[in-house]
């Protein structure tokens, strides 16, 4: 099986102290943690976090990467770079980057293409905003965005993983029903059964307002392989609350 996937999303938070501190803290709580679990930190502090967590059972996780693989592209990170801090996770396509960057369906699948040359799990995030739920668009949505990272990366599809994350949940503390984030899941499962004999293999994984005191009815949904959250995770008793729950 599967096993379950937590992942926390540092966004752009934390400084030098404020992150020893709280992986401090956190490596103190694992030891009755046994769900797989990884922080996504901001490109700065990557050496930081490589150091910190080698040998732990925390990986470490980046926030983006490049579409380019080296060369005069001021303020990227390739993969490869990543690469070299032993990145195991980079989350591409976030809605924040689709948002505030103007990332799009064909970008994020390229980005997930650089990732997995490198070796580097792509963490794939789709979701609908508030309007395209409201139109009954919510399907046609995920379906398109993940449509393009098949397209792009179908021989190795299995290899990624999937974050459903709607955008009217993000950071909002409103989440989805178990029920609501079940239904989605099962669509982009059915799609990656379509696209790949080893769908099964594909953590999916829940994202928006994921907390202490919810995580466990969304992650007892079959196709809710895990969560990648945001504000919680910035909290070490809350983080290891749900990498318990996700471990039960
Ligand atoms: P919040 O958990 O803060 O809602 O953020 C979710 C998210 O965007 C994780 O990538």
């Amino acid at each position: 099986m599967r096993g379950k996937l937590m992942v926390g999303n540092w966004k752009m938070n934390g400084s030098l102290a404020a992150n020893a501190s709280l992986v401090t803290d956190l490596l103190a709580g694992m030891a009755d943690v046994k769900c797989r679990a990884a922080v996504c930190v901001p490109s700065v502090y990557l050496a930081q976090m490589h150091s910190l967590l080698a040998g732990s059972s925390i990986d470490l996780g980046a926030q983006d990467v490049s579409v380019y693989a080296s060369g005069a592209y001021t303020g990227e990170v390739s993969a490869d770079m990543l690469r070299d801090f032993a990145v195991r996770y980079c989350i591409v396509g976030h809605s924040e980057r689709r948002q505030y960057h103007g990332e799009s369906d064909v970008t994020v699948a390229s980005k997930a293409q650089r990732a997995l040359a490198a070796g580097i799990t792509p963490i794939v995030c789709v979701g609908e905003s508030l309007a395209e739920r409201d139109a009954g668009q919510t399907e046609a949505v995920v379906k398109r965005q993940l449509a393009a990272v098949i397209h792009a990366n179908g021989h190795c599809i299995s290899e990624i993983v999937v974050a459903y994350e709607p955008v009217w949940a993000i950071g909002s503390g409103l989440t989805a029903t178990p029920e609501q984030a079940q239904h989605v899941h099962a669509v982009l499962r059915a799609q990656l059964q379509a696209a790949t004999a080893h769908a099964d293999r594909v953590s999916i994984l829940y994202g928006g307002s994921m907390n202490a005191a919810n995580a466990a009815e969304l992650l007892a949904q079959p196709d809710v392989d895990g969560g990648l959250i945001g504000g919680a995770a910035l909290k070490a008793p809350d983080f290891l609350s749900m990498l318990k729950t996700a471990s039960r």
